[in-house]
């Protein structure tokens, strides 16, 4: 048996497989709401991550009845980007900013006149964007110099988690790709631009590849959780190229959407390449020796929850998708615009803001919730035509995390796409990543290609049907919009 573990924005999820790389249990324990002190900021705990993860391995063990002894090696996967400072007692110094926090824009303005964007590229193969982690420590930095004072060691939301479970500091290159301060095209922290920013090196932890074993299970833990101590923790993945290996991302020509929180969609890489505007990222795979592209959409399942919780509180997810059906394609001329949190690709703007655009009275809530899915259905489309331009190969696009349950969206994505969006057999995206990328790491299977042919299934496909040219209008409209609200979003 094998454990992934991830660390998500919603929460955390442990998640089992057997030898064959099937899903045995799996449990999820739900993170506290994130702290939102203003506008486009966003914090967690990284304690209550500890906490979900504890209970959530409890939980899978005493679901499955499976015992500690038999698990042979852990993986980890978990959101990306995210800001976790500790001090010399190995402390949690202040609330994690995480992935969507847009507070930054400052520092990297800074880190760009500084550095130079040119020497940047050059370093990271990447912008600096205020999602990444640099600028959120520099916010650290110019605003609580107090706090900064105190830190020893900057980690991402799951190698916090790893130093819980193993004692080791640790992270691997996929995760420390999106930090900002990593050289992607040779997988090594980028001590260049540390220095030339001024971030101490001792900070950084030392960094594995994916299917690395990076440390075990302490004795405490193993008394915490019923895992057994010793047992192997490998490197794991950042939440995207996890959920990428969970997909089969694994070789050329196959690309996901993964709809989360965030929606991303992903490509794997032989070699690097880069947009030059630097609109969709690059960064290490977690499969060996490789890379990835990917653009993100910041606010995917977000738009939802944020209906949800904000104008249908209590209402189940599948009601307001079988609510969404019964407004027609085009949802009457009303475009959301899904940046609640800024956007990144392809705008890279911290300060735009989110909406619906093109209200009348005669609008009723299915077609506000049927724009939502096809707002940031538009969005994904345009991370996907940026992919497609740096030569890569879109047969179809395989659709998974929590979006993608929905038959409903996936239909309303295969007709934006205007491509076949096929689902795996197995929905399991990052932990079941996290678990296979274990399952390499413990000599299992030789490599995480082999491991991904060996065990993921396509299973059902969607072509796309008859709305394809009435999104291929409103994917026009939709595009018209961001630049024609720019100018005001400052004002904002
Ligand atoms: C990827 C990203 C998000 C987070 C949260 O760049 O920011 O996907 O990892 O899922």
């Amino acid at each position: 048996m094998w454990l992934g573990i991830d660390i998500g924005t919603g929460g955390s999820r442990a998640l089992l497989v057997n030898s064959v790389g099937e899903v045995v249990a799996a449990h999820t324990v739900a993170h506290e709401d994130i702290l939102m002190h203003a506008p486009l900021w966003a914090e967690q705990r990284p304690e209550n991550w500890w906490d979900a993860a504890v209970e959530a391995i409890r939980g899978v063990l005493g679901k499955s009845g499976v015992s500690g002894a038999e698990v042979r090696g852990i993986g980890l996967s978990g959101q990306m980007h995210g800001l976790v400072i500790l001090d010399a007692e190995n402390q949690v110094i202040r609330p994690s900013l995480i992935w969507c926090d847009q507070r930054s824009q400052a520092q990297v303005d800074w880190v760009n006149q500084k550095v130079g964007r040119a020497r940047v590229l050059e370093c990271i193969a990447n912008p600096v964007l205020t999602g990444f982690t640099l600028p959120k420590l520099l916010w650290v930095r110019d605003h609580e110099p107090a706090l900064y004072a105190r830190v020893r060691k900057v980690l991402l939301p799951k190698d916090y988690v790893r130093f819980r479970l193993t004692g080791e500091f640790a992270t691997e290159v996929s995760d420390a790709s999106g930090t900002a301060l990593f050289d992607v095209v040779n997988r090594r922290w980028s001590y260049d631009l540390a220095d030339a920013v001024g971030v101490d090196r001792a900070f950084l932890p030392p960094c594995f590849e994916s299917s690395e074993i990076s440390g075990a299970i302490t004795a405490e833990v193993a008394a915490l959780t019923g895992l057994r101590a010793g047992t192997p923790v490998v490197g794991g993945g950042g939440d995207q190229a996890a959920s990428a290996v969970g997909n089969g991302i694994v070789a050329p020509g196959i690309v996901s959407c993964t709809l989360g929180t965030s929606g991303v969609v992903f490509a794997h890489m032989e070699e690097v390449a880069y947009d030059p505007e630097g609109r969709v990222h690059t960064f290490c795979h977690a499969v060996k020796g490789k890379w990835h592209v990917m653009g993100v959409t910041q606010g995917a399942g977000l738009s939802l929850q944020w209906f949800r919780n904000q104008l249908a509180p209590g209402a189940e997810y599948d009601a307001l998708m079988a609510e969404a059906a019964l407004a027609p394609a085009g949802s009457q001329g009303l475009y959301w615009l899904p940046y609640l949190m800024g956007e990144r690709t392809p705008h890279l703007d911290a300060l735009a803001r989110g909406g619906w655009i093109g209200l009348t009275a005669k609008h009723r809530r299915a077609d506000l919730i049927r724009s939502l899915i096809e707002g940031v259905s538009y969005s994904q489309k345009d991370c996907l035509d940026i992919v497609e331009s740096l030569g890569v190969g879109v047969a179809s696009v395989r659709a998974s995390g929590g979006g993608a349950k929905s038959p409903f969206w996936r239909q309303v994505l295969a007709d934006v796409f205007a491509k076949p969006v096929v689902t795996l057999a197995s929905q399991e995206g990052s932990a079941l990543g996290a678990a296979l990328l274990a399952m390499v790491g413990t000599g299992e299977y030789s490599g995480v290609p082999e491991v991904c042919a060996a065990v993921i299934r396509e299973e059902a496909r969607v072509e796309s049907g008859a709305d394809v040219a009435a999104y291929e209008r409103g994917h026009k409209v939709y595009q018209a919009l961001y630049p024609a609200l720019k100018p005001l979003y400052g004002a904002m």
